[in-house]
């Protein structure tokens, strides 16, 4: 994981937390806590903060996780506003995300850790975003799908009921707009 994504989780954590808890999640997990936004860093390490701060908050690392891509999404918004303004509304964001935004992302950072999503979009109201990633961070994807609606300013709803952590071997995020 690019150290961007350590560094929006740090200030998640501090805003929501307070200071001292980061430092305790740190301590717990063991890490060193200084991240370079174009630096590449062990996903185990990510994923050990974020089992850090499940323990210190009584929250459940899924709910942290969805949480967090919530929070990355005005994080993204002002790091890379392009993305945002090109599009008219939320599925049409969406639809970019794979062939143009994870593009662009890879351009500049060659080893980031990118999923791969493939989109069934049928009907004008509806898309369904498949997911695939050795990450299996589809609950980070639901977070994001989340603060970017809210950016857009759009209700949707979401059924997640294929899902890699139940022995499928892709996440099926089936939205609804409006
Ligand atoms: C402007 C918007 C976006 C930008 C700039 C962006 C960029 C990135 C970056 C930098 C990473 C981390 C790569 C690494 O740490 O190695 C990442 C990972 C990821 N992105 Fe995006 N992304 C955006 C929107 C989205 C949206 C809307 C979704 C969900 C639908 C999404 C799903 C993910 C997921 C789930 C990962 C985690 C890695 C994995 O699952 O393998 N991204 N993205």
């Amino acid at each position: 994981m690019k150290g961007v994504v350590f560094n929006l989780l740090e200030s998640m954590v501090e805003e929501t937390f307070g200071l001292a808890a980061w430092d305790e999640i740190l301590t717990k997990a063991e890490s060193e806590g200084v991240y370079v936004a174009s630096s590449t860093y062990p996903d185990a390490e990510l994923m050990a903060i974020v089992a850090a701060a499940s323990d210190l908050t009584d929250i459940p690392v899924d709910t942290l996780v969805r949480k967090f891509g919530a929070y990355m999404a005005p994080g993204f918004k002002s790091l890379y506003p392009q993305f945002f303004e090109r599009c008219s509304g939320l599925k049409d964001f969406l639809l970019t995300v794979d062939g143009v935004i994870h593009v662009e992302v890879r351009k500049l950072y060659p080893d980031a850790g990118i999923p791969e999503f493939s989109y069934n979009d049928e009907q004008p109201d509806r898309l369904t975003m498949i997911y695939q990633s050795p990450r299996k961070l589809c609950m980070l994807a639901e977070g994001l799908i989340d603060g970017t609606a809210k950016i857009f300013g759009e209700e949707y709803s979401l059924e997640h009921s294929i899902c890699m952590h139940n022995e499928a071997d892709h996440c099926e995020l089936a939205l609804s707009f409006g």
